[in-house]
This record gives structure tokens, sequence and C-alpha cells, in this order.
């Protein structure tokens, strides 16, 4: 039983195979960064344009790496939500055009489950119930997921998302887009962390006033003729941005009781943040599980595989 993903929600056109026992026979992304960095983020109307140019050859090549034809795919997958409108339409539209010229089924599937699925697709072991961060661009969730992979949002975010604050205070230290893997190598830099920064938000996720203090904190020190340091406020802020996250996630391990907690998304690929939520776990004696590291931004192969799954 072989299953075809396609996702083009945001800034990757990729196209997957995989079997049902999980194995990815190829996942092929292409990433359209070097054309939005020019614009300091993603234009949603250049990514559709890119989706259609890219699409065809994406899937020629999944299909030569996994050196198959595609009269031997049982079922494509695509996402379907949420996503730029017109980036997810022409993955959903090529896909759905695919299944019928194929004569096989069609499964629609959600960006964010897709994003779980990666966990499952990283780790073979993973058994819900568990607790599961999503953590991304667009997105900052927590959800419960019961035996089936049935999803229950608990927790999100007031206003932004913790990836798009990454990306946001970047832009304003002069960081290329996406400013997530910048801040975090900037903050590995700053080996004697002092906090300077105070913004806790209570019983929500929020990221806006965060934001909003890095800016201040960025001005008050020009006004004051002092020299920006890059270390010190990447550190601070990435300190202050996992720190709620490890505030929310500990009260709902501790009042729900559950033992395994998944985390997935784009900044799921921080190292502060992946050393931080180990700590967490290894306390509350939970098990953490986490995609590898090359799943955790936008692929195809985990759409893929939340058809397999079945997540709803
Ligand atoms: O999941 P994803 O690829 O796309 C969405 O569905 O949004 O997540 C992209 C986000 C961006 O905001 C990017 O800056 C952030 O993930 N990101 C990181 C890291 N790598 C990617 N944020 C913090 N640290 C990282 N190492
Ligand atoms: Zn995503």
């Amino acid at each position: 039983m072989l299953t075809l993903g396609i996702e083009t929600s945001c800034d990757e056109t990729s196209v997957a195979v995989i079997d049902d026992k999980f194995q990815i026979r190829s996942n092929v992304i292409i990433s359209q960064i070097d054309i939005h960095q020019a614009f300091g983020g993603v234009v949603p109307e250049i990514a559709a344009r890119n989706h259609i140019e890219n699409i065809l050859p994406v899937l020629d090549e999944a299909l030569k790496k996994a050196n198959l034809t595609l009269s031997q795919i049982d079922q494509v997958a695509a996402t379907t939500q949420p996503g730029l409108p017109g980036a997810v339409m022409v993955g959903r539209v090529f896909g759905r055009s695919l299944a019928n010229a194929l004569d096989v089924p069609f499964v629609a599937i959600n960006h964010l489950h897709g994003h779980m699925s990666s966990l499952r697709l990283s780790n073979p072991d993973l058994q819900p119930p568990m607790l599961c961060l999503l953590v991304s661009g667009g997105h900052t969730i927590l959800y419960r997921v019961n035996e089936n992979w049935e999803t229950q949002m608990l927790c999100t975010t007031a206003d932004d998302a913790v990836g798009e604050a990454f990306d946001k205070v970047a832009r304003v230290l002069g960081l290329a887009y996406p400013g997530g893997p910048k801040i975090s190598e900037h903050a590995d830099m700053n080996l004697s962390f002092k906090p300077i920064l105070n913004q806790f938000p209570k019983n929500t996720f929020s990221y806006s006033g965060l934001k909003t203090a890095v800016l201040n904190y960025i001005n008050r020190e020009k006004q004051k003729g002092n020299p920006i340091k890059l270390p010190e406020i990447c550190a601070n802020f990435q300190y202050c941005a996992v720190l709620q996250l490890l505030i929310r996630t500990r009260e709902y391990l501790q009042n729900t009781g559950i033992k395994t907690l998944g985390i997935c998304g784009g900044v799921s690929a921080n190292r502060y943040l992946r050393e931080q939520f180990q700590k967490l776990c290894d306390e509350l004696g939970v098990k953490l599980y986490l995609p590898k590291p090359e799943l955790c931004g936008d692929n195809a192969a985990m759409i893929a595989s939340a058809a397999v799954l079945g997540i709803k």
C-alpha cells in the first residue's frame, strides 16, 4: 500500500511516497526561501506561482527516487487547509486531479495533523494517548491526542505564533528570513546568559507582548547610544519564548497525568527548546518524542503519514 503525499501550503513544494509501515520511499522538498528572502517574508502570490512551476518536476523526482511509477500509487493525500489560500489550492487541485486520473482515493489532510504525524514517522514506538505541542510559523497549539489519533485542542495563542515571533524579531535585528534558525545560532553564542526581558503571559500562549518588549528594548538601547548585542538579545528572546511553552506544558502534563509528550512543527528544530523540554520531561517522568530534524519543517512525507494514520 503506497501513499503519495503533496504539500504546498506555504513556501515549500514537496511530494513524498511512504508505505503503510511508515517507511519513507522518497521525500522531495523544493524550498522557495531564496525567492522570498528579498521581501523579508513569504509573498503569497509568488508562492502560489512557484508551486505551479515546481509541482510536476518535484512529482517526477519523488517517483524517480522511490523507483516507482504512478500506476503503483494506491492513494493520494494533499494538504487542503490551513495555509496561504492560493498556495494550498495548487497542491489540493493537483492532488485531487491526480487521484481522479489514477482512479485511486484522495485524502484531504489538515496541515497541522501532518506535523503531528511527523512524530510517528520519526518514532515507530510512539503510541498515544499523548499531549502534543505544535510550534510553527502559523500556530502554537497544545493538543490532547487519544489512542485513535483523535485530537482535541487544549490551548492556543492569543495573538502571534511562536515561529512568527522568531521571524519578526529577526527581521528587526536585520537577520534574514526565516529568522528562527538565525536567532537560535546567535543565542547559542551567548555563553553567559543574564535575563534582561520579563514577559510571561498567564493561562494562554501569547507572543505579541514579548515581541513588543524586544522592540522597546532595542529602541531604548539605540537611544542610549549602546551597541546592539545580537547574542544577548537573541538568547533573551529565545529564553522567554521557550519558557512560556515550558510553563504551560508543565501545567497540562501535571493536570492530565499524561506521560507522553510530542513536540512538532518548524520551531521544534530549535536546539534550546529540545534541551529544555528534555529536562522538563526527565523531571516529570514523561517520555518526550520529537521529529527527526529534517521532518520538523514542512514536507510531504508527514502529509502522507497523516493519511496512513487516519488522524482526525
Ligand atoms: O512548520 P513550519 O516549517 O511552517 C509552518 O507550518 O509555519 O515552521 C516554520 C517556522 C518559521 O517561523 C521558522 O522561523 C521556525 O519555524 N523555525 C525555527 C527554527 N527552525 C525553523 N524557530 C526557532 N528555532 C529554529 N531552529
Ligand atoms: Zn508547517
